[in-house]
């Protein structure tokens, strides 16, 4: 409201000085008509003294009023801003991973970067231009009109058919930009691609490759920028060139009502300012037209996600007396979308709380997936899975996540210090001491790593940092999982990029460590399900084997070839080694 306020005083200050300026051109028109020899008396020149001053006075406080209107608008939209952001952002982490496999994270990233910047210049600079130029407009018309009636209809004219341009050409700009701008994205997505696969790239000797690839597509952009080079190259001459004819016009008509004796000279000089002073907001209509329009849609575009409800809801199970974590599949049928195969084939299992047990199979036949529905990031089509005999649908799904420590197969680090990646699993209230931190990272065999690195465990990792070998990266993604304490550990493949050596070691460590709990090992291989209480065997999303290790050598099925072929490239490698 304030803005409004200031907003219009601005303009009354504006408006007041083409009068001055007409009254202080009249007087001296009728100085020089009344007396011929041209001589500057006293009495006129402290006249046009007191104009100037008045006229300086104008600005001044236009100016200043300017400056608040300013303050109050711009700060209220980033305020606005700042909120919308938030909430959008707030929004995406609730979705579930189903939403960012549809979604292409460019177009995600665009909905918080540009659509609120939209909405933004929409609040702010619009709605601010937008009520300047109406207030503006209707005080200067009005006085115009006031002054004289059809010098004003001659000379405001061309006024609307500048308006209509400049809103086509904004609109033509903004095209052009946004087609500039998605083709910046392909050309950053290339740069990016060749940096993050620059070994591959290298060692297949196919930089040139990228190179041509990166130059097309930088032509592409060239291209386009000189489509909107062009556009904006009409913009301000044609803006001149209206406003010069309607000038011309105030002083062709109004020369000849001089002539008549109908208006003074003053009244055209007081016109002209006024016309140059309707420029700005003119050609701000279309401007602002073409904003509001562009705003609408990406308001549109950014309710489209808010309004996304999860596919997965939280049930109102927390778990809070619960004794028995056992986990049973019944019947479980799951494939990712409509069309796809089928992942997880009519499964039924049960691991008792306190279990050791490995899921093994070759790869795709559905051991992550089967980790994922333990999480619920899925849900599934057919059949039931139960924790503590409650379905999984009814668990609050931060309770239900909270019984669980996961190791993903890819184990995700921040581009944070060694330390904060472990703490990041804790939660807000639990702390861990640097003793302990090296305590944890000792039993996955990285403590004398971590010693040797700069910084030890403020040592950052990542794009900023030093870039931790697959190996490490694991074992780093298991230390995080032992900070925690829950009832049930779920570590999928994360001693795939481990030597054999350390890798015994830490399933050693496993079984001692998780004794008490329920431990679920995901592996390709056969060597670690050694001491498992129970062992799973997947084929094709099918459970095709399940016992103890040696129930399962003897069986001669899928498991006991697996473990033929690993002992037979173990014996292999042993020979090579002698
Ligand atoms: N997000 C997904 N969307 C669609 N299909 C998927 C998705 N993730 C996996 N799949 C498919 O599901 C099948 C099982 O994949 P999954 O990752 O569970 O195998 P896996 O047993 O963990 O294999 P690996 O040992 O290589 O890790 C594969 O055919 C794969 O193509
Ligand atoms: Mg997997």
């Amino acid at each position: 409201m304030w803005g409004i306020l200031f907003i219009t005083l601005s303009n009354l200050f504006r408006i007041f000085q083409p009068q001055l300026i007409r009254e202080a051109l009249d007087k001296i028109v009728a100085y020089i008509n009344s007396s011929p020899e041209v001589k500057l008396n006293s009495q006129l020149s402290s006249d046009l003294m007191y104009f100037g001053l008045m006229v300086l006075g104008c600005a001044l406080l236009m100016g200043v009023f300017m400056y608040f209107m300013r303050q109050t608008i711009i700060v209220m939209s980033r305020l606005i801003e700042y909120d919308l952001r938030k909430k959008i952002f707030n929004h995406y982490l609730q979705l579930d991973l189903a939403f960012f496999k549809r979604n292409k994270t460019g177009d995600i990233m665009s909905r918080i970067s540009e659509d609120v910047n939209k909405v933004r210049m929409y609040l702010g600079p619009a709605f601010l231009y937008g009520f300047n130029l109406i207030t503006l407009f209707i005080i200067v018309i009005f006085t115009m009109f006031k002054v004289n009636f059809w010098l004003s209809v001659y000379t405001l004219l061309p006024l609307p058919i500048l308006s209509f341009i400049i809103y086509k050409v904004s609109n033509l700009i903004h095209q052009r930009s946004a087609q500039i701008q998605t083709q910046l994205g392909v050309l950053t997505s290339i740069a990016q691609e060749g940096f993050s696969g620059i070994r591959i790239i290298k060692s297949f000797h196919k930089e040139r490759d990228w190179v041509q690839k990166f130059d097309k597509e930088s032509q592409e952009y060239s291209n386009l920028s000189m489509n909107l080079a062009k556009v904006d190259a009409m913009f301000f001459p044609s803006m001149f060139l209206l406003i010069g004819i309607s000038t011309l016009i105030t002083i062709y008509i109004g020369g000849l009502d001089v002539y008549k004796g109908t208006v003074t000279a003053g009244n055209i000089a007081e016109f002209v300012i006024y016309i140059n002073m309707l420029t700005w907001p003119v050609s701000a209509i279309g401007w602002c037209a073409s904003i509001i329009q562009q705003a609408e849609a990406s308001q549109k575009r950014i309710n489209e996600f808010l309004d996304t409800e999860p596919d997965i809801l939280s049930g109102n199970y927390k778990g809070e007396d619960l004794k028995n974590y056992e986990i049973k599949f019944d019947q479980v049928n799951f494939k990712y979308d409509d069309e796809s195969d089928p992942v997880i084939v009519d499964l039924s299992m049960s691991i008792k709380q306190g279990e050791h047990v490995a899921i093994v199979g070759r790869t795709g036949s559905g051991k992550s997936t089967l980790a994922e529905l333990i999480l619920r990031m899925y849900d599934i089509q057919k059949g039931q899975i139960t924790l503590g005999s409650k379905n999984l649908p009814e668990w609050n799904l931060s309770n239900l996540r909270s019984t669980i420590s996961y190791v993903p197969q890819d184990v995700f680090l921040f581009s944070d210090t060694i330390r904060n990646n472990i703490k990041f699993c804790l939660a807000e209230d639990q702390n861990i001491s640097d003793e302990e931190l090296m305590k944890l990272l000792e039993s996955v065999g990285m403590d004398q790593e971590v010693l040797k690195f700069p910084e030890g465990l403020d040592t950052i990792l990542g794009e900023r940092g030093i870039t931790l070998s697959g190996g490490q990266r694991q074992r780093l993604g298991i230390a995080r999982t032992y900070a925690r304490d829950t009832p049930i550990y779920l570590l999928d493949d994360c001693l795939s990029a481990v030597d054999a050596g350390t890798e015994e070691k830490i399933v050693q460590n496993l079984h001692q460590r998780f004794d008490q709990k329920t431990l679920i090992l995901i592996t390709h291989r056969i060597s670690q399900t050694k001491d498992m209480d129970k062992i799973y065997v997947l084929e094709n999303g099918l459970l095709v084997e399940q016992g103890t290790y040696e129930e399962l050598i003897e069986n001669k099925g899928i498991f006991y070839k697996m473990h033929l072929l690993e002992s037979a490239i173990k014996k292999e490698k042993s020979v090579e080694l002698n």
